[in-house]
């Protein structure tokens, strides 16, 4: 921990005082400045982009936002004029920056980042929740990348955003919610949210477990672990016409797996990357304000920013859910 100078917003801008910051796994792979973290962060840099604080300060031209609002923060910050946003695929813009990687952040006590990248929080969603939007986004993305009401559902990796794909896929009406994971910790916690059925595809065979439950096979996987068995577990799991969606990023970069099948069976691929800028954070709202969203259950841990080792060592460990530090 350091001092940094902060900075008055510029035109389009507004400055936050931090309440409340969420640790992601990429703020952990910083901390402990692994190869990805030396090749791409050039330092000195603020880290953290999952944010909740209030408008202190507003730069020039700024409409739409006060001081005093709560706000959460969206971490992919898109050039106005790049053409990818303008046909509406800011998800995916080729002029990205991600905050707290390729900008400064928030874990801080102020930050300052373009005014439409400071959302306003939905009402009755407390600072602990808001600050997690950002992740929560990457699950509601996922999930609404397809129908999943009164259906069969596969998430593979309950990590805190396969976690929150949880909760949605039960908000928006599901059937059915498998998940597998490899964690004891982790698949207890979805046990006690509520999960159809929970499966350790380390010591069992995890498509016959899968087909126990869902005879037949499922008819959406979202794929949170990244890891390489999962994509195979979903080729296999997935139902004739079904979608898989890959949220998970892979440490390696080539993956073999069945094609024929993902052909004959007539499945949909897709990747999924970030938020849709503007349409998810516009479903959240609706999902917090009328299908009564709560993740509360995900935040296992709350602690002050100056204790940030015990949160990363926490973290490392796996047994948590989602940690918060408060500001
Ligand atoms: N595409 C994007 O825009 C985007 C954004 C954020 C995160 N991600 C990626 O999404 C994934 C989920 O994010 P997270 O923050 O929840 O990560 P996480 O690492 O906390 O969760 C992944 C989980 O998968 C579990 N796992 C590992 N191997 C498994 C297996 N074979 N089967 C089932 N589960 C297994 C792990 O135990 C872990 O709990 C990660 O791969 C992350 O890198 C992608």
């Amino acid at each position: 921990m350091t001092e940094a100078e902060e900075r008055d917003p510029r035109p389009g801008e507004v400055k936050l005082k931090v309440e409340r910051a969420s640790i992601c796994g990429t703020d952990l792979h910083i901390f402990q400045w692994d190869p990805w973290a030396a090749s791409r962060i050039v330092p000195p840099r603020v880290i953290g982009h999952e944010i909740c604080g209030r408008i202190t300060q507003i730069g020039a031209g700024v409409t739409g936002r006060e001081i005093g609002q709560l706000v959460c923060t969206e971490s992919h910050i898109v050039d106005p004029e790049d053409p990818d946003l303008q046909q509406g695929l800011g998800h995916v813009a080729r002029s990205t920056r991600i905050l707290g990687v390729d900008v400064d952040g928030g874990f801080a006590e102020s930050l300052v980042i373009p005014a439409t990248n400071a959302r306003p929080v939905p009402p009755g969603v407390p600072p602990e929740i808001a600050s997690m939007m950002d992740a929560l986004g990457n699950a509601v993305h996922t999930v609404m990348a397809g129908p999943v009401g009164g259906l069969t559902v596969l998430i593979t990796g309950l990590g805190p955003i396969g976690l929150f794909a949880m909760k949605v896929c039960e908000a928006l009406g599901a059937s059915c919610i498998i998940g597998t994971e490899v964690s004891p910790y982790r698949r207890a916690l979805a046990e006690r949210m509520g999960a159809s059925a929970v499966i350790d595809p380390s010591s069992t065979d995890a498509l016959c477990a899968v087909l126990k439950v869902a005879p037949g096979g499922v008819d959406a996987v979202l794929e949170m672990s990244g890891h390489p068995s999962a994509l195979e577990l979903a080729i296999s799991a997935v139902n004739p016409g079904g979608r898989i969606s890959l949220l998970g990023v892979s440490s390696q970069n080539r993956v073999e797996v069945e094609t024929n099948e993902i052909v004959f069976k007539g499945v949909t691929v897709q990747g999924i990357v970030g938020r849709r800028l503007w349409e998810t954070w516009e479903q959240m709202e609706h999902l917090f304000t009328h299908l009564n969203l709560d993740v509360s259950s995900i935040v296992t841990h709350s602690m002050p920013f100056t204790e940030f080792n015990e949160a990363m060592s926490v973290l490392a460990s796996g047994e948590a859910g989602k940690i918060v530090l408060e500001f």
